[in-house]
């Protein structure tokens, strides 16, 4: 069961910040005590290098580290050859980007779309300069959504890679990942999946969306920052090129150049694997099951739609997506600017994110040089929505203050 009073009592910064209303929960996330404690009893108990297989420390360290990727690999319904670790969903783009670059051919063509953060999309852009392949926008509807038949209408012979967010980091929308799946593996095109927003807030069983790749971070999963995953179905990753070569990957290497590489995934993670990390994700997954995703889901789609029923009472709020599946609403206030109307809204302290939110290209679809941005996590409660509904609708101080 779904208790937000029992939630909020885990995690250490909202017990200690009972004044701070913080929805900024689509750029990252506060922690729950058991992820602090899974960090702390590493350092005080079982530190080592996981590569040092040489006594019983590194022992356990591995055996953490590797338990870590078997708690991923469930938590997303894949195998533990098909996780692996990196440094978060920005590294991964960039990794598939390079790697997958090296099986295009000028003229291929990369579908995006006009929503994507900037993750998704300059990775892209060098790989188009490097290789000289284009890149297309699968077209939003009217809303901001992408329809199937858009999916199936913006690919050519040519297209090869479909990237996409499951879900939109400024209209929160979910897209059809399954859907597009399908369509694109008729033309064998490889699908990735964007999931920074989408698997901390809902269910994701990668062998049901049927998708190539799918990559996250665990900061914005209430793990830690600095810790990421790519999943990979095995037999496409078992066939890309590491990009970062080191140690802890190869098998052995000679003067004359020659090398071996270890087996996939931890041929991927070149250098000390970042211990800390997977271990507090794995502490953070383990706490999320505890709740269940599809309670999470349930949960902040009510907080939303409270906030947008409130929201939409107060005099000059523009509401860019009241329809958005997720905990995220985007909104400006009559002519405030929205780092302003954010600044407003601290000054309360309720903390959003206002500007493009890295999803520079969606500002033309929207109209907009720049937007607020409020996202609910599992620790918000209806009294913060209150809160921050009650000091949005003082917006009008600041029109007083600055413009009369
Ligand atoms: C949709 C989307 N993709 C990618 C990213 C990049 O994530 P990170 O900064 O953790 O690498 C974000 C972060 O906000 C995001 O919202």
């Amino acid at each position: 069961m779904f208790n937000v009073n029992d939630i909020k009592k885990d995690f250490p910064f909202i017990v200690k910040n009972p004044h701070i209303v913080y929805l900024d929960n689509a750029a990252t996330t506060q922690k729950p005590r058991c992820v602090v404690d899974a960090i702390s009893d590493l350092y005080e108990n079982y530190n080592a290098n996981p590569h040092s297989y040489d006594y019983s420390l590194a022992v356990l360290s591995e055996k953490a580290y590797e338990g870590a990727r078997k708690k991923v690999a469930k938590f997303i319904n894949a195998n533990s050859n098909e996780i692996v670790f990196n440094s978060g969903d920005t590294a991964g783009l960039n990794f598939l980007a390079s790697s997958l670059s090296k099986k295009l051919k000028e003229g291929d063509q990369i579908l995006l779309s006009q929503a994507e953060h900037a993750s998704n999309v300059l990775p892209w852009f060098k790989v188009k300069e490097e290789k000289q392949i284009d890149i297309g926008y699968i077209p939003l509807d009217d809303e901001g959504r992408i329809q199937l038949d858009a999916v199936e209408k913006a690919i050519t012979p040519n297209t090869k890679i479909i990237s996409l967010a499951q879900v939109t980091n400024v209209l929160g929308y979910k897209v059809d990942i399954k859907g597009i799946c399908e369509i694109a593996h008729k033309h064998n095109i490889i699908v990735i999946v964007d999931g920074a927003q989408s698997i901390p807030h809902m269910k994701v069983d990668v062998k049901d969306l049927d998708c190539d790749f799918l990559v996250f971070s665990g900061h914005k999963l209430y793990g830690p920052t600095g810790i990421g995953v790519i999943y990979g179905k095995f037999d496409i990753l078992d066939t890309l090129d590491p990009i970062n070569m080191g140690g802890g990957m190869n098998g052995r290497f000679d003067m004359c150049g020659n090398y071996t590489l270890i087996k996939t995934p931890n041929r991927f993670e070149s250098g000390t694997v970042n211990l800390e990390g997977a271990v507090g994700l794995g502490a953070a997954i383990d706490y999320l099951e505890s709740i269940g995703m599809d309670n999470i889901e349930k949960y902040e789609k009510q907080l939303h739609d409270y906030a947008i029923s409130k929201m939409e009472k107060i005099d000059g709020v523009k509401i860019y997506n009241k329809n958005s599946d997720t905990g995220i609403i985007t909104f400006n206030f009559k002519d405030i600017f929205a780092q302003d109307l954010a600044t407003h809204l601290a000054s309360y302290n309720v903390c959003v994110r206002s500007g493009q939110h890295c999803a520079k290209i969606l500002m033309d679809f929207l109209k907009a040089d720049a937007t607020v941005r409020a996202s609910f996590g599992i620790y918000n409660t209806f009294e913060d929505v209150d809160k921050f509904v009650d000091a949005l609708s003082k917006g009008d101080e600041y029109l007083d203050v600055y413009f009369k």
